[in-house]
């Protein structure tokens, strides 16, 4: 399984990078707006530490504007991923970005019909919110278990991300199920080799070896 970083902050990515557990980072206009940054300079700057696919996200709503943008935003550094919203507009910019080279992800999925059209369309990824979907009282999970045997029953070569990441659990569980990819907020990813008695169990350790005798 791949861990992306669902975040545009530096020292973030670095910390995480560090332990070699970055697999890609996604960002959306939120994430990128939280930082007070500017965009290219903070796109730029995350590709610069990380070889895997860093998502940056298209402001624009038509076919035609979102190619456009899509087009720059790829010219930016060789590993950037264009996230396009799951429209019919997005759909069609997807199908022309794809027979141009250009990798995309197709953004703000909550339905397997929708991941369907989008891996149909040539989608690289597909980003499915379980946070989100879990916020209304749906089953965010369900929909990633259900995607990845569509998806893998058409042998479609789209990657699923699992976004919208709230919990230690919606990892988990998207291991289980198989899904190619989880992007996980910064705050959230330590939660990942963290766990209580862990940190009791050093302690102990620590207490009882100084009982240990040392000749000398
Ligand atoms: C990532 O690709 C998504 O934009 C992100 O995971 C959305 O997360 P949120 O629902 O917590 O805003």
């Amino acid at each position: 399984m791949k861990f992306f970083l669902d975040t545009a902050n530096i020292e973030e990515i670095k910390r995480v990078a560090s332990l070699g557990l970055v697999d890609g980072v996604t960002t959306n206009p939120t994430i990128i707006a939280r930082e007070g940054r500017d965009f290219e300079e903070v796109i730029k700057e995350i590709c610069s530490i990380v070889d895997g696919p860093v998502s940056a996200e298209v402001i624009e709503l038509t076919t035609e504007e979102m190619v456009k943008e899509a087009r720059v935003l790829a010219g930016w550094a060789p590993n950037v991923v264009v996230k396009i919203p799951m429209t019919e507009a997005g759909l069609e910019a997807v199908n022309i970005l794809s027979k141009e080279g250009i990798k995309t992800n197709v953004t703000l999925i909550f339905t397997v019909a929708q991941g369907l059209m989008a891996a149909k369309a040539g989608a690289t990824y597909v980003s499915p919110f379980v946070g989100r979907l879990d916020d209304i009282g749906t089953d965010g999970l369900q929909l990633i278990r259900s995607l990845k045997v569509v998806l893998s029953n058409y042998n479609f070569k789209t990657e699923i991300i699992t976004a919208s990441v709230r919990s230690l659990e919606h990892v988990e569980e998207a291991a289980v199920v198989g899904a190619d990819i989880v992007t996980i907020p910064g705050n959230l990813f330590p939660k990942l080799w963290g766990h209580p008695l862990t940190d009791k169990g050093i302690e102990r350790f620590l207490e009882d070896w100084k009982k240990v005798p040392i000749k000398g």
